[in-house]
């Protein structure tokens, strides 16, 4: 243990504000019911542009935080060696040498309601909101989630095949919604990230398909005849979606199989079991995409919650057909608080060469949860920053959040399945605020780039989580979140850059960039 010694004053003298170099637009705070949201409209949005330099100097790190108090992504700089602390400040140690999983990406998803509320701002502020994630000086996602046809949050049921025993799919097409609410705003993603990728999800068959003939409720699974017909509707939807400039990199087996388990859930959902999603993929789904032109299409396992991944993925991969044909598995967050991170290294171990990705997750989807949109919650952006910790520190290669944009109720949604978002429009002034949620997955998106790679560092402090990458122009990106009440001193020592001292707000979130 190295000997610190006190002089946290001097630390407050180093850390200086980036002068003349921070054109970024600041936050517009307003306080709201239950905290502070950024305010947007037509003209002005708070970002983050690139700073300058835009890697740190040597000896120098760039430190934007997040605070209950109220600062969003606030940049300033501090240097290595220039502190010394006491002996008994908790030391961080980045080890760059020690290599995990490489990152994907980050992302939200193209529901039917979030083009709904996106549509119904003003052209300008529409833009502004994809922009504002898509964006360079915004969050810079660089995934999305497109379900196939409808969800929950779409205003009615529908899949884009409703005429009863259309086996030969002549009556298969797109949907209004998709010409509305989905493809112009996925387009305008993509003109500002080429590099984005999709993953799609069918919620379910269409009703003709499946041995309950509904598109819900209890054990509607996919008839046994239809297994191949499923998978032409499948391949018709990449293909009409490549027809409209949309290539989608991975399909999953379907939203949240497991649903169709669990009497009077009224969601849009076709069921699986681990042997018949074996079966579907193994014969069918696998060897079909294999011999399309979208062989290229990765196939993601699950699509449901975490405490399913054992038995699903050891039952599965099993069968030496069906594993070859899965590239990753595709877990939501859903009741994470009562299954331990060790399932996701687990599934690692079990099978190291398939990743895990993140593909779901919002709050205010608990049954208590009372408000389903909590305007201002921290404490729903701190559920977000700790989830991605956890996820990145076990094996995770992204993490996508549930709807972009969603309205002040939680909708639409056809069942009343009203939920929070990280934006909420507030179209009769033509504004939307963006929530803690919106910075906490920030934090991460705007830095950790695809490519990057998670290294180690310790992460058994009590009160700040940890987690850390260097990213291919080899920057290293540390994102630590204080979640107690108080200021914490911590040290954190590179082995080739030496100690900086770092003083974390109570309830902060610090991403801090280096160059190796
Ligand atoms: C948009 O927001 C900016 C910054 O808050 C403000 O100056 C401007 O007046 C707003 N525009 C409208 C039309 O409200
Ligand atoms: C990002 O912000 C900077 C500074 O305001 C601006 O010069 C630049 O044009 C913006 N870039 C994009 C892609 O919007
Ligand atoms: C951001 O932090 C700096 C100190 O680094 C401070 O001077 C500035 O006022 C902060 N900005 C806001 C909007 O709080
Ligand atoms: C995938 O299909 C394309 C034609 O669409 C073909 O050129 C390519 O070789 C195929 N790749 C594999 C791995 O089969
Ligand atoms: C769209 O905005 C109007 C107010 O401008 C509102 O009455 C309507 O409910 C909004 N639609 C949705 C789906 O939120
Ligand atoms: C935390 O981890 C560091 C580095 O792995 C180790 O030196 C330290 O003893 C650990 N502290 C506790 C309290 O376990
Ligand atoms: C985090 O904040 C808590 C409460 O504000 C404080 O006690 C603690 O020292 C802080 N931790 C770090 C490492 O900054």
């Amino acid at each position: 243990m190295k000997m610190w010694n006190k002089c946290w004053a001097v630390v407050m003298l180093v850390t200086f504000v980036i002068a003349g170099n921070t054109q970024a637009n600041d936050c517009v705070p307003r306080e709201l019911d239950f905290g502070i949201v950024c305010v947007c409209n037509a003209t002005y949005c708070d970002d983050t542009p690139d700073n300058d330099p835009k890697i740190p100097e040597s000896g120098t790190v760039y430190w934007y935080i997040s605070s209950r108090s109220g600062l969003r992504l606030n940049l300033s700089q501090a240097r290595f060696n220039s502190c010394e602390a006491s002996s008994d400040t908790p030391v961080l140690t980045v080890d760059p040498s020690r290599r995990y999983q490489t990152i994907f990406g980050f992302g939200g998803a193209f529901t039917d309601s979030t083009g709904i509320n996106i549509r119904n701002l003003s052209r300008a502020a529409q833009d502004q909101i994809i922009r504002t994630y898509y964006g360079r000086n915004g969050s810079r996602y660089s995934l999305g989630r497109i379900p196939i046809g409808g969800t929950d949050f779409s205003t009615r049921p529908y899949t884009y095949d409703d005429s009863t025993g259309d086996v030969s799919l002549r009556h298969f097409s797109l949907a209004p919604e998709d010409y509305n609410y989905k493809i112009p705003y996925i387009r305008r993603a993509i003109e500002l990230n080429p590099d984005v990728r999709f993953v799609s999800s069918a919620w379910s068959a269409p009703a003709w398909m499946k041995t309950n003939q509904r598109i819900n409720g209890l054990l509607g699974f996919l008839e046994r005849r239809y297994y191949g017909t499923y998978v032409d509707y499948l391949i018709r939807f990449l293909q009409e979606y490549r027809n409209n400039g949309i290539n989608v990199w991975g399909i999953s087996t379907g939203n949240e199989p497991f649903n169709a388990f669990v009497p009077f859930d009224r969601l849009n959902v076709m069921a699986w079991t681990p042997r018949t999603v074996t079966e579907w993929v193994a014969n069918y789904a696998g060897p079909m995409l294999e011999n399309s032109e979208f062989n290229a299409t990765k196939i993601l396992l699950l699509d449901d919650q975490r405490f399913e991944l054992p038995w699903v993925a050891a039952i599965v991969f099993r069968n030496p057909k069906a594993k070859h044909y899965i590239s990753g598995t595709a877990v939501h967050w859903y009741f994470d608080q009562f299954f331990p991170s060790s399932i996701l290294d687990d599934t690692h171990n079990l099978s190291p060469d398939k990743f895990i990705l993140m593909t779901e997750a919002c709050t205010g989807a608990n049954i208590l949860d009372n408000p389903k949109v909590a305007l201002g919650s921290w404490e729903r952006g701190q559920e977000y920053v700790l989830s991605i910790i956890e996820y990145m520190n076990h094996w995770g290669i992204g993490w996508i959040d549930w709807n972009l944009v969603l309205n002040r109720q939680g909708g639409p949604n056809w069942i009343n399945n009203y939920v929070d978002a990280p934006i909420i429009v507030n179209p009769e002034t033509d504004e939307f605020f963006k929530q803690p949620m919106y910075y906490a997955l920030k934090h991460f998106s705007r830095f950790v780039e695809r490519g990057s790679v998670r290294i180690n560092i310790n992460n058994n402090l009590s009160n700040v989580k940890s987690t850390a990458f260097v990213t291919p122009s080899n920057e290293v990106v540390v994102v630590l979140y204080n979640r107690s009440n108080r200021e914490e001193d911590v040290v954190l020592e590179d082995p080739n850059n030496g100690p900086v001292c770092l003083k974390l707000l109570p309830y902060s979130i610090n991403t801090i960039i280096y160059a190796q």
